[in-house]
């Protein structure tokens, strides 16, 4: 059985949606504090498959021995965790309780239940401002910009060495680029809670009338249109990434490190210019002042992936932005 923790959340509900699709037993935990138990009533009806959840934080270590005690988990991917960056800039103590101790606290847990197998959601923002691009695992990492960067990067750190004291456990570090869009059956998606700091949230709202306008946070980066350039990935090859990572560890090394990118990188003004076209939608944007703590350019070298895991991405940006838009109008019908 796989625990999934954070399985309500954005990447977590649609990971839960892969893995029970490909036969996975899943039991979740949440404590809802950037989700809904309406997510897994839809989770279920995507996969016409009865999911156990257990409502908690990873925190609790009593919710934490009682999932243990009553299932057979023999894995842990470990998404619960506070993700917003400039969030984290106001509350950095929540930001290091939650992502640094309770990974700290789940890992202790999981070794003194024997389960031994622990997929970690960390984040391109490991990287800091690249030094060279595309970025590959062996880049360096650690000048994180923000509290949240710095503790995806002190979870890892941690989970190195403690990997590399307790040779049964087996850590997988996954690098998540920019996740974006939504199932195809627009019933789970990204709903993040009052305004949105990433840019296809921040773009729809303005597109359904919800925001006045987007601001486009600089123009003059040294970039092919001066405005900033990412690399973009479907949540749903990212869910994927994880089914492969689970179903292709590698036995001979207890620490495997992957980036979940496509190797592509747009700027923010074409991903508007391909939301227009493809939803007809125009988009009210002005060009605004760089914001605090950005980088230029950010996109990954997804080969260690495609090699090691046999995974990469397939879906395109039309694609991310077609099923982000499908979801924007369908979420209000359930
Ligand atoms: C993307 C681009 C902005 C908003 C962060 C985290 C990363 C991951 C994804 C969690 C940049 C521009 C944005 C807006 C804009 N999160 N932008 N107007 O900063 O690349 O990455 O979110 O794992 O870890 O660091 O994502 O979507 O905020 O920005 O012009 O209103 O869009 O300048 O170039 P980012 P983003």
């Amino acid at each position: 059985m796989i625990l999934v923790t954070g399985g309500a959340g954005y990447i977590g509900s649609h990971t839960v949606v892969e893995l029970l699709n490909e036969n996975y037993d899943v039991v979740i935990l949440d404590n809802f504090v950037n989700s809904s138990p309406s997510v897994i009533d839809k989770i279920e009806l995507i996969t016409n498959k009865k999911i156990k959840f257990y409502e908690g934080n990873v925190l609790d270590r009593k919710v934490l021995n009682e999932i243990f005690n009553d299932n057979e988990v023999s894995d842990v991917i470990h998404f619960a965790g506070l993700k917003s960056v400039s969030e984290s800039l106001i509350k950095p103590y929540d930001y290091y309780n939650n992502n640094v101790t309770g990974t700290l606290t789940l890992v202790n847990e999981m070794v003194l239940n024997n389960v031994n197998n622990l997929i970690f959601s960390s984040s391109a923002t490991v990287y800091g401002k690249p030094q060279e691009i595309p970025l590959t695992e062996s880049c360096h990492i650690g000048e994180t910009t923000n509290p949240y960067g710095t503790s995806k990067f002190v979870a890892e750190k941690m989970l190195t060495d403690i990997s590399s004291a307790n040779l049964k456990f087996n850590v997988t570090l996954l690098r998540y680029f920019n996740p974006v869009g939504a199932h195809p059956s627009g019933m789970i998606g990204e709903s993040p809670k009052g305004i949105p700091n990433n840019l296809v949230p921040y773009l729809t709202k303005v597109a359904r009338g919800q925001l006045e306008c987007l601001s486009v946070f600089g123009s003059d980066y040294p970039t092919k249109d001066g405005t900033g350039i990412r690399d973009f990935i479907h949540v749903m090859d990212l869910a994927m990434g994880h089914v492969a990572a689970l179903r292709n560890r590698k036995p001979e090394r207890n620490l495997n490190i992957y980036n979940l990118g496509t190797g592509k990188g747009y700027t923010v003004l074409e991903l508007i210019n391909a939301f227009e076209r493809i939803t007809g939608v125009k988009v009210n944007y002005r060009l605004s002042d760089r914001r605090d703590g950005d980088i230029a350019e950010c996109w990954s070298d997804p080969s260690l992936a495609r090699n090691e895991l046999g995974w990469e991405a397939s879906r395109s940006l039309d694609d991310m932005l077609r099923d982000v838009w499908n979801w924007e109008n369908t979420k209000s019908n359930y």
